[in-house]
């Protein structure tokens, strides 16, 4: 049976943030910064004090970065109990430890008491709702609004419902968090690690080959990423970074000349058969992102962004270094 919300996502005033740890405290701060009520609960006796001061420490960045009208510190609420922290919210963030157990009698907990029509999402990194809301009386409502840390500064939320949500859901919590400041993407499947941990972590593993065998040191891969691929990846990612590394042909050029060293020992991670179905749905899809800009477009963007990165960083490592006291000679 299709839910109706309990009201629309442009008219959400107050979220509930359940568990206060580093994601759920980092939530608190971001929904704070961007004018929301927010009411709070975690069971841990000294939650409010560390959520408070999680929150101060926030609070500078969130200023930086521009607060939504009427956003206040003063807005947070810490409940006593989980039924009075949902009671009136509009939205729930959940962010307990990530043990299933758990997580499932939280939603099922959290539904209970919930009024009906209003979204849950859940900031888990490691389960799919398929297995977390098993135990919910309504799971329809229930999605997973996956964050990267901390969630007050990292743009990506990973949005994705079970088998038991309901589409409404998905689509619900995919425009709060496109209305509360986030980058959405909403996924069409389940997938364990979401994308972007899944791209996270292919470089992860590789990194700790190299390092188990010697290939290379910790300071090696950390500037490999940071003074190589990773300027570029803040901005076009590594399907725009490719279609460009094939120059005016672009993807299809790159996927025709470089197919074959994808069966060199390039990476411990094994590529798929670059099928001619596989090539043409990467030609295609990069069509799209790259939305009808030319190559030279691209590489004027590229070379403007990668420069502002740049600057930026050198910029701060001067104030950096003038707080240290280590002025220019
Ligand atoms: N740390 C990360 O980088 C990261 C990134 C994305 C998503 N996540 C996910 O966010 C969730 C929270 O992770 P975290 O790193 O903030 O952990 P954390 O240990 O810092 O915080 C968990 C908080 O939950 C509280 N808690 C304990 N039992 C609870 C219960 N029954 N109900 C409600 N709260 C309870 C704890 O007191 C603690 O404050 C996990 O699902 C994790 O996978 C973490």
């Amino acid at each position: 049976m299709t839910k109706i919300a309990k009201t629309s996502p442009e008219s959400v005033r107050t979220v509930a943030c359940i568990g206060a740890g580093v994601i759920g405290g980092g939530w608190v701060a971001h929904f704070l910064g961007r004018g929301y009520q927010v009411v709070a609960w975690d069971p841990a006796p000294d939650a409010e004090q560390k959520l408070r001061s999680l929150v101060d420490s926030a609070w500078p960045a969130l200023e930086r970065l521009g607060l939504a009208e009427g956003a206040s510190k003063d807005n947070l609420t810490v409940a006593p109990t989980l039924a009075e922290a949902v009671a009136g919210a509009d939205f729930v963030q959940e962010s307990a430890p990530e043990r299933l157990d758990l997580k499932a009698d939280l939603l099922a907990e959290i539904d209970a008491a919930l009024p009906e029509g209003v979204v849950v999402g859940s900031s888990t990194s490691g389960y799919s709702m398929s297995e977390m809301q098993v135990k919910a009386a309504d799971p329809s409502r229930l999605v997973v609004g996956h964050p990267f840390n901390p969630p007050y500064l990292v743009p990506l939320v990973e949005v994705v419902g079970g088998e038991k949500s309901e589409q409404w859901a998905v689509d619900w919590a995919s425009e709060f968090y496109r209305l509360a400041g986030k980058s959405v993407i909403t996924m069409d499947q389940e997938l364990p690690g979401f994308i972007g941990n899944r791209i996270q972590e292919a470089a992860w593993r590789e990194a700790l080959h190299m390092v188990a065998e010697g290939e290379a040191t910790v300071a090696q891969i950390d500037q490999a990423m940071t003074d190589g691929p990773g300027l570029r990846w803040a901005f076009h990612g590594p399907c725009t970074t490719f279609h460009l590394a094939g120059g005016e042909g672009g993807m299809a050029h790159m996927l025709d000349h470089f197919g074959p060293s994808l069966k060199a020992p390039w990476t411990r991670l094994e590529a798929p058969e670059l099928t001619t179905e596989l090539r043409d749905r990467m030609v295609e899809q990069t069509d799209e992102v790259v939305d009808g800009r030319s190559t030279a477009e691209l590489i004027a963007q590229r070379d403007r962004r990668m420069i502002a990165i740049m600057r930026a960083l050198e910029e701060v490592e001067r104030e950096e270094a003038a707080e240290r006291g280590e002025g220019q000679a």
